[in-house]
């Protein structure tokens, strides 16, 4: 039997089918942008993990610093004997996300669990309890982080109640008819009818939605929403979860705006496969909670702080920024030529390397049409991500440290992937 297949079953036999899995193999090893299972075949990896890997896989450098931090010591929690790697770290965050006011920055392990204390931290700042978030949001899979999420299927079926006074209203998308001006109209209808501002403490909201589908937040939406912000009180949070580290050819999705958010939160790409995430956000604000009130037990870890150290050298020397632009480019140019003769490419999207390609089929989302690119792609080696409220959208994660070469192997294979979809309409 092939060992993908003994491992498949032992996998259905032993594990909740709750961890939806997408690939029918196993790895075994990886390197950069490839990807070997156990059978031996390699794979282009065009999915990093879900936005984890900007650097790639096992980063030599990464695995360098991670390797020395071994020789040292690899836990002694951050809050019972702290160490100097932790403070550099948040020293360097503090430097680098937008907007040169004083900030602090706490560590945690998961996307989820900086999103929970990004709530925390509102909430305590504020003395309020209210939070708006948008339809098609991701926040993750902890329960104010499904609460916050704006899609029910598969997320949020079966595991309510969530927590309290969180509000919903639509994110703005073009292709979709709903426009900034709907968005803000439904803040001002919550406003009205269900939340008094002057009780809510924060917004929170992807600078470009990820598993929603790659739309990004346009700039008068941002405008609009520091505005009220300022005006009401109320903090604004950019998740910065999956848009950081390069991805969109800036550090930071917020980069690209000319407003600032209060409290950014940030994992994923961060530390380059390890476990990390945090919170960075003003002095004042991230000092309400009082001693005692945020951290965890593996929160900050000193491995997965040693790679995120590796992480921004590696962006900064390789200049990652640049390459992400590079690459965008020409993703974008080969899916707009494509999209002249495939019908059912609706939209080609992104801001740097964070490109998405939607399918629509006489206006409606063509979720058939996506599923069967992936399928083909994943037949010739190469791992692609679906995304998207309405499932029709394939987005693009490949390490930004990608060789031209495999890039190119890589775009060849999409291309006949979504050629083989299109015959097969
Ligand atoms: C924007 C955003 N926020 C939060 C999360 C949750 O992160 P984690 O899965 O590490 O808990 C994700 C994960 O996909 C995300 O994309």
């Amino acid at each position: 039997m092939n060992p993908n297949e003994t491992l498949l079953a032992r996998q259905q036999a032993a594990t909740p089918r709750g961890v939806g899995v997408m690939a029918p193999f196993f790895v075994d090893h990886a390197k950069n942008a490839e990807l070997w299972d156990v059978t031996g075949r390699r794979f282009i990896d065009f999915a990093g993990g879900i936005a984890v890997l900007n650097t790639g896989h096992r980063h030599p450098d990464v695995i360098a610093a991670v390797s020395a931090q071994l020789e040292l010591f690899t836990h002694s929690c951050y809050q019972v004997v702290p160490y100097e790697s932790y403070i550099r770290l948040a020293e360097r965050l503090n430097a680098l996300t937008p907007g040169a006011h004083a900030k602090k920055t706490a560590f945690f392990s998961t996307g989820a669990e900086a999103v929970e204390n990004a709530i925390k931290i509102a909430r305590a700042a504020t003395g309020r309890s209210g939070v708006i978030a948008f339809s098609g949001g991701f926040h993750g899979r902890t329960m104010m982080g499904m609460a916050l999420t704006g899609k029910i299927v598969p997320y949020k079926v079966g595991f309510g109640p969530f927590p309290a006074d969180v509000f919903h209203v639509p994110f703005p998308n073009a292709l979709h008819h709903v426009s900034v001006a709907d968005s803000l109209a439904a803040i001002t209808a919550l406003f009205k009818a269900s939340i008094d501002p002057k009780r809510v403490a924060a917004i929170i909201l992807e600078p470009i939605q990820g598993e929603g589908g790659f739309y990004i937040a346009p700039p008068e939406l941002m405008r609009a929403l520091r505005q009220l912000c300022d005006e009401h009180g109320i903090l604004l949070i950019a998740d910065e979860i999956q848009t950081g580290f390069a991805r969109t050819g800036r550090w930071f999705a917020m980069d690209h705006y000319d407003v600032l958010p209060d409290l950014i939160t940030l994992a994923k790409s961060l530390a380059g496969g390890f476990p990390l995430s945090a919170v960075v956000g003003r002095s004042e604000i991230m000092d309400a909670p009082a001693p005692g009130g945020l951290g965890g037990t593996y929160a900050g870890s000193p491995i997965a702080i040693a790679a995120a150290h590796a992480v921004l050298d590696v962006i900064e020397h390789e200049q990652l920024n640049h390459r992400a632009n590079t690459l965008g480019i020409r993703l974008q140019a080969l899916l707009n030529n494509l999209q002249k003769v495939i019908p059912n490419i609706a939209e080609v999207r992104g801001l740097g390397a964070m490109i998405a390609v939607e399918f629509m089929q006489n206006a409606t989302p063509d979720i058939d049409f996506t599923k069967r690119v992936q399928a083909e792609a994943l037949r010739r080696g190469l791992i692609l991500l679906s995304c998207g409220v309405y499932a029709n959208v394939l987005r693009f994660l490949f390490p930004l440290t990608i060789s031209d070469a495999v890039f190119d192997e890589g775009l060849a294979i999409l291309e006949a992937a979504l050629f083989a979809a299109h015959l097969d309409s």
